[in-house]
């Protein structure tokens, strides 16, 4: 929107015109200049806008995606994996692209972090090395583990770039929270609040490793199939990965008690429970001896 230099003029304080008597040139260039002066004023308090105003407003555009999601996801399923189809544009190597879509959480987490000013203080540190333990793995050695070398599996482009912004938005609201935003004293390592979350965030973690090391075991090299996961959680419901991953982010939230991790969770949960849900559905069409009484991602529950 371009607004007229005289619209500005409630907006800021008032410049003294020229002199009584000044010639009219004079008294021109002076009011010109004076309009100059308050635009310029005005861009710069534009750009001072605070950080936790701009924060907030990812915040919200994240809390907007989550919502989106679900309503979009009980509609489409995410087109890769068994629920991979045609006519969603180019594709990728699979592992390929897990690499290049969660790659962000690594690198740009790690340096928007770094320039926070409370980057070495222990409870942000403690925090971020959570963080990292889990991507370092998703970004870098989860891809090449599900899809070893020679795997055909492909993964549209258009998917890898959403997650991607995705990615990018997430990585900046937590980082810059953990060593800026947020003030996290000694204090907090104690707080029950720290301790339950990075207990949830650690069972999660175990929980979503172990899911995904087991259906890695039932494929040999070069196989594409489906089989059904027996043992364990996988005995209560079909996407122990899935809840596994949701508890993580909700021990995130509760550890960091920010409103970046509360949002992170929020849409791990759009994303994964209405997956687990087409997922379940999936086995049990395609499988006639599928267990009736397993659920799909929470046990006893949905
Ligand atoms: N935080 C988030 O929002 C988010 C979002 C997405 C994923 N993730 C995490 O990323 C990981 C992978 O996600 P995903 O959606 O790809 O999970 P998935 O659908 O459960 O698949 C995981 C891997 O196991 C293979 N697989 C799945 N079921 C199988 C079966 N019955 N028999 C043989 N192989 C099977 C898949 O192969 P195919 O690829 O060939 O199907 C894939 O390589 C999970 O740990 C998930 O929690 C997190």
């Amino acid at each position: 929107m371009i607004v007229p230099a005289s619209g500005l003029a409630p907006l800021l304080p008032s410049v003294p015109g020229p002199p009584a008597g000044a010639p009219l040139v004079l008294g021109l260039a002076g009011e010109w200049l004076a309009q100059l002066g308050q635009i310029a004023g005005l861009a710069a308090g534009l750009a001072a806008i605070d950080e936790r105003t701009v924060h907030l407003g990812v915040i919200v555009v994240l809390m907007i995606a989550a919502a989106a999601t679900v309503l979009a996801l009980g509609r489409i399923t995410a087109p890769y994996g068994r629920h991979a189809r045609a006519g969603w544009g180019p594709e990728l190597p699979a592992w390929l692209g897990w690499m290049i879509m969660e790659s962000p959480s690594v690198w740009l987490f790690a340096l928007i972090y770094a320039t926070g000013s409370a980057a070495w203080r222990p409870v942000p540190l403690a925090l971020a090395g959570l963080w990292l333990s889990h991507y370092i793995h998703r970004a870098f050695v989860y891809p090449r583990l599900a899809y070893p070398k020679g795997s055909r599996r492909t993964t549209p482009l258009s998917i890898v770039a959403m997650a991607f912004g995705f990615n990018v938005l997430n990585s900046y609201v937590n980082a810059r929270a953990l060593s800026q935003l947020e003030t996290y004293d000694a204090s907090w390592l104690s707080d029950p609040r720290f301790l339950i979350g990075v207990a949830l965030f650690g069972f999660g973690l175990e929980t979503n490793r172990w899911a995904d090391r087991v259906l890695r075991g039932l494929r040999a090299p070069g196989e594409l199939g489906y089989k059904i996961p027996r043992g364990g959680l996988y005995e209560r419901i079909s996407c122990p990965n899935y809840f596994g991953e949701v508890i993580e982010w909700i021990g995130w939230a509760l550890a960091t008690w920010s409103l970046a991790g509360l949002s992170f969770a929020v849409f791990t949960a759009a994303n994964l429970v209405p997956r687990a849900v087409s997922h379940h559905r999936w086995y049990r069409e395609q499988f006639p001896d599928y267990p009736p009484e397993r659920r799909a991602v929470f046990p006893g529950l949905l």
